[in-house]
């Protein structure tokens, strides 16, 4: 098969036999998720081109001193209150151990998300206006949200304004705050699918799969390792699947590595722009299914772009619903998340009528902010 005349260097140390005195030392993550990010941004924006994008998506800056994230020095152990066994008598039952002394709690930002009033205008034309909302960040469960809303009214505008990235980012005014701070470009928490299939063409599934840990500097074996267990999360084969190219995949299957190569970065947010848009039926109906199990393991939180008010109620949890250009939040809505499978889920009468509600409420909603109410 082809070999790879577009493979972007690895990073310097990615090719290198993992010597084990030398732990595959990253290169910046932030620098790395960048370079991924604007990549996977100019697949989106060129949609999907013949050959893979020339990339050398820079994704090694060499081997910058880069100072691996220290781990948070573990808060020394409170001294335990142990009593000097001379000053108790044996008989006497063990006291309860009182607490240490709490130091105070890191306070953690209550929110994982929030737009405060942001508006973003290119030139003359305002293409969102004034979103506010805010996600809570829930002790290991994410939330799913959905964003509704009709062509053009900003949705793409404002995931990729929380994924850092041009020419949305940054908004013309208002704050975008992630984990309780300013956004200021791609960072490894946040990953994105886009609805175009991206991929680099000329790589195999495993490669592909495999690209964000190598352009980290994770050695061959365990990235490789690490993206056929993903490969078969999504749901390919790794046996039938791994080694074959772009060319030779279903656009479901391509969508599956899309994702692969999003969720093996293990992202805390995952934004994707309308990502099973094009996939038939039945596709679509397995990638609901497969996502909600995947949800349901990482619990990461997701945003999620779609057009169907199904969808959208399948995966429940939070909705935002848009309004037309200029896209401002109509409403916000809670609904159950998914509990069963999609397709059994759309059957039931309960669920179809939040459906029609939501339906009905947005055709209100729209015409009575056309009318300028
Ligand atoms: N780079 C840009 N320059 C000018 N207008 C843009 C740009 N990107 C998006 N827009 C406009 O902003 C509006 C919102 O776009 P977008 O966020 O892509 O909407 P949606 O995803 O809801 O379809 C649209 O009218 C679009 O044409
Ligand atoms: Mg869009």
């Amino acid at each position: 098969m082809a070999d790879e005349p577009n493979k972007p260097a690895p990073p310097a140390d990615a090719a290198a036999p993992a010597a084990p005195a030398k732990p595959p030392e990253p290169v910046d993550p932030a620098a790395a998720a960048a370079a991924l990010a604007e990549l996977e941004a100019s697949f989106a924006a060129e949609g999907e081109s013949a050959g893979a994008p020339s990339p050398s998506p820079a994704p090694a800056p060499a081997p910058a001193p880069a100072p691996a994230p220290a781990p948070a020095p573990a808060p020394a152990p409170a001294p335990s209150p142990s009593p000097s066994p001379e000053a108790k008598p044996a008989a006497k039952p063990a006291p309860k151990l009182e607490a240490a002394p709490k130091a105070p709690a890191p306070t953690k930002h209550p929110y994982v998300v929030e737009f405060n009033g942001v508006t973003k205008t290119y030139g003359s034309f305002t293409a969102i206006k004034n979103v506010t909302f805010k996600i809570e960040d829930h002790p290991k469960r994410g939330e799913l949200v959905s964003i509704l809303g009709p062509s053009g009214c900003g949705k793409s505008t404002v995931i990729r304004l929380i994924a850092g990235l041009s020419p949305q980012f940054p908004a013309t005014s208002g704050q975008v705050l992630v984990d309780g701070k300013p956004v200021t470009g791609p960072g490894p928490d946040r990953g994105m699918v886009f609805q175009d299939y991206t991929s680099f063409d000329h790589r195999s599934v495993l490669d592909n799969v495999a690209f964000g840990l190598e352009c980290r500097g994770v050695a061959k074996a365990e990235r490789y390792d690490r993206a056929r267990h993903w490969i078969h999360k999504v749901g390919l084969s790794v046996k039938k699947d791994a080694d074959k190219y772009p060319h030779e995949l279903s656009g479901g299957m391509r969508q599956r590595v899309a994702i692969a190569r999003t969720l093996i970065l293990e992202p805390r947010i995952i934004l994707m722009d309308e990502p099973f848009g094009a996939l038939d039926p039945p596709t679509r109906t397995r990638m609901q299914d497969n996502l909600i199990e995947l949800w349901r393991e990482s619990s990461p939180t997701i945003f999620f772009i779609t057009h169907s008010i199904e969808e959208a109620v399948y995966f429940g949890d939070h909705i935002l619903i848009f309004s037309s250009s200029p896209g401002t939040v109509l409403k916000e809505m809670r609904v159950p998340h998914a509990d069963r499978p999609s397709l059994v889920m759309q059957r039931d009468p309960k669920f179809l009528e939040t459906v029609w509600e939501i339906r009905d409420l947005i055709d209100k909603l729209e015409s009575s902010s056309r009318a300028g109410d």
